[in-house]
């Protein structure tokens, strides 16, 4: 079919979609501005401009208005950071059809890569619903595109997703591993392992959050129970020197609580960014090889851009195994911090049973609700140790089976 370039046909052009196979791999090269510096034969064709079109042009000449401003908004602000980002992305060709990548950004000399394979995972349909209701809410309520980026960080969150770092390593891992399936490939062992880790990190961090929690909703009882041991007298003796004890451990747990979480949140954190790294240097590697096949499209150095794409994978291949390796360090020093919250719950359980004892013997009404507040915070620190315990256990393992798997597998 002829799809030429009258802005009518571009009209009727919008609803189609222009279709490329799982092996066609997209790259382009902009400098910081995000102007067009170099790209592949995929995207000069996918996209329907010429080359002379292209260069120079902001990359926002394929930009399509299904995609919200406030992805572009996220993109820019993790760019000037430094930081690699993924998204689904849905773009324009020159005659008006439309077509969706999973696209990689990341920094390269004097500007950005962006490499990018095609999506097919359940999450990607999700995504695009997510996009299309964005879309309608930043025009109906003119919403600027930082606010927007707000929102869509807290879709986010209800679906699941704790940080952009957790979303980003998750769908790439997810049209990584669709698309090799799709090519028929075999799984690559390392992602797959890394997919079950995301889910335990991230339990890891839901119970610490618990404690952290619990922590702030029952922090008054131990100065409470201060308060009413010494206005019982004499027979209150004993209670007053429990409450003060606890009051001493709840100070110990409120100083701990914050590097506790802290803790966690960096396992979380180094298994989300060691996914995405991973499947990165992947892609990246695929596209390098790839590109030394291609033919050489005119105005594109294709010498320059094999050594940018050849650097690029490198980089990223050592990037992915330090976040690898770094994922036992940070096991490590998380475990260290819960060896400590152990010691403190296991002070808390001493007071709970002395505080049972003696709000037993006392029977003043107000006693007793504390100690059973008191009850209901060492449940929550009980129960919240032993999920975080059994993820750890199982973080470890993943962990150390990733190892095993990416020696062999290796890049
Ligand atoms: C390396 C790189 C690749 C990009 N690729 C795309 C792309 O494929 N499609 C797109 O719409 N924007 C892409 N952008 C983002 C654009 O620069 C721009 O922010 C976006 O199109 C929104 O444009 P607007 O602010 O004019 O609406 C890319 C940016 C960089 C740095």
């Amino acid at each position: 079919m002829d799809y030429s370039e009258t802005s009518e046909q571009s009209y009727l052009y919008r609803e189609i979609e222009i279709p490329f196979g799982f092996p066609e791999i997209f790259f382009s090269r902009t400098d910081t501005r995000g102007k067009i510096q170099a790209g592949n034969e995929v995207f000069q064709r996918i996209s329907g401009y010429s080359w002379s079109e292209l260069a120079g042009k902001p990359h926002n000449i394929i930009r399509h208005e299904g995609v919200p401003r406030a992805v572009f908004w996220l993109l820019w602000d993790r760019l000037r950071q430094g930081l690699q980002t993924g998204a689904y992305v849905k773009n324009k060709s020159k005659d008006g059809r439309f077509y969706w990548v999973y696209a990689i950004i990341t920094p390269c000399e004097g500007g950005f890569l962006s490499v990018r394979i095609k999506p097919s995972s359940a999450l990607f349909g999700v995504v695009q619903a997510e996009y299309a209701s964005l879309v309608q809410i930043e025009a109906e309520e003119k919403l600027p595109p930082a606010e927007s980026a707000a929102r869509l960080m807290a879709r986010l969150a209800v679906l699941g997703f704790e940080s952009y770092d957790a979303f980003m390593a998750t769908s790439l891992a997810a049209e990584f591993s669709g698309r090799d399936e799709s090519l028929q490939k075999p799984p690559r062992q390392t992602l797959a392992l890394y997919e079950r880790l995301m889910p335990a990190a991230a339990r890891l961090l839901a119970a610490a959050r618990q404690i952290s929690e619990g922590y702030l909703t029952y922090r008054f009882v131990p100065l409470n129970l201060l308060v009413h041991a010494g206005q019982i007298g004499e027979t209150g003796a004993a209670i007053a020197t429990i409450s003060t004890n606890y009051n001493t451990l709840s100070e110990e747990i409120e100083q701990g609580l914050e590097r506790f979480l802290d803790a966690a949140l960096k396992v979380s954190h180094t298994i989300n960014v060691g996914a995405f790294l991973l499947a990165t240097s992947y892609v990246q590697q695929e596209i390098a090889s790839s590109f030394r096949e291609e033919v050489p499209i005119e105005g594109v150095d294709h010498a320059t851009e094999k050594n940018y794409l050849d650097q690029q994978q490198s980089t990223y291949q050592s990037e992915a195994l330090k976040s690898l390796t770094g994922i036992e360090q940070e096991l490590k020093s998380f475990f260290e911090m819960v060896s400590e919250m152990k010691r403190l719950a296991s002070g808390l359980a001493a007071i709970r049973i002395m505080g049972k004892v003696e709000s037993g013997r006392l029977s003043v009404a107000v006693v007793n609700d504390l100690i059973m507040d008191l009850e209901a915070f060492q449940d929550i620190v009980q129960a919240s140790l032993s999920d975080i315990l059994q993820a750890n256990d199982a973080l470890r393992m993943g962990t150390s089976r990733l190892l095993e798997a990416y020696a062999t597998e290796g890049v």
